[in-house]
């Protein structure tokens, strides 16, 4: 689809009644981000989130889905060595029927370690939300010359370990920009502007319904929606028509 020209969209979902509507509405991969510490469980971060929290609903999204593609997300100390890393994506793809696994940063050696053993790898760059504690809030990164060449050159280096595809959480558009051009693997920004290969968004902020403020990067897709589904198709060809995200969405 990169190279087609085509652009990716990506929602997460954690059950199987909105996985299905998603897969329905076309939508080309579905995250089990642990997104849903927040979003589901109420927590204040994506720290508490565990592994069996993972497997659990990343089951219940690939039961329902036909097509989309389901990524999973390592949680919170799950891939703290290779080994660790392997075993948990393992269960992900075992248990929960993952057929990709993210993880936050450039862990390059346990990248290249789940590579070998066949598993696909997202990678995860700008901001890290598992990192929270050492950032103190949630910001856009990337903002400095030299944040915005570490976070480039880590972008090239997740690739070259073998990385299939890359989230890229709020730096700014131009950054993005920059780093979707230069690697050939599919970049999906959230908050990192429209010139990414595709974007992705937390399913409860673009329907208006989570109980923390909607992020600035985000958009209610509910306004001009009679209905759940209307929402998601909107969100769908707003992305591929590169009408979404706007200026006002972007760093
Ligand atoms: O957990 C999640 O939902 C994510 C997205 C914000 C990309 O990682």
């Amino acid at each position: 689809m990169k190279q087609a020209g085509e652009k990716i969209t990506c929602l997460t979902a954690y059950d199987a009644s909105f996985s299905s509507l998603i897969d329905k509405a076309g939508v080309d991969a579905i995250l089990v981000g642990d997104s849903l510490g927040m979003v589901i469980q109420g927590q204040a971060s994506t720290l508490p989130v565990t592994i069996n929290d993972m497997i659990y609903h990343t089951r219940c999204v690939s039961q329902a889905k036909q097509r989309a593609v389901v990524i999973a997300d390592l949680p919170f100390m799950s891939y703290s060595t290779p080994v660790i890393a392997a075993k948990n994506a393992a269960k992900l793809i075992q248990l929960g029927g993952a057929q990709m696994i993210k993880l936050e940063g450039a862990r390059l050696e346990t990248v290249r370690f789940l590579v070998e053993q066949g598993i696909p790898v997202c990678g995860h760059l700008g901001l890290l939300p598992q990192l929270i504690n050492q950032l103190g809030s949630y910001q856009v990164q990337g903002k400095t010359v030299a944040d915005a060449q570490r976070i480039l050159s880590e972008a090239h280096q997740l690739q070259d370990a073998g990385a299939s595809l890359l989230v890229l959480e709020c730096v700014p558009a131009a950054l993005a920009k920059d780093i979707s051009e230069q690697l050939s693997i599919p970049v999906i920004g959230i908050g990192a502007g429209v010139h990414c290969d595709g974007q992705v968004l937390v399913l409860y902020d673009m329907l208006n319904i989570s109980i923390s403020n909607r992020p600035r990067f985000s958009k209610n897709f509910m306004e001009n929606s009679a209905s759940i589904e209307d929402a998601i198709i909107a969100y769908h060809q707003a992305v591929k028509q590169s009408l979404f995200p706007s200026t006002e969405h972007s760093f």
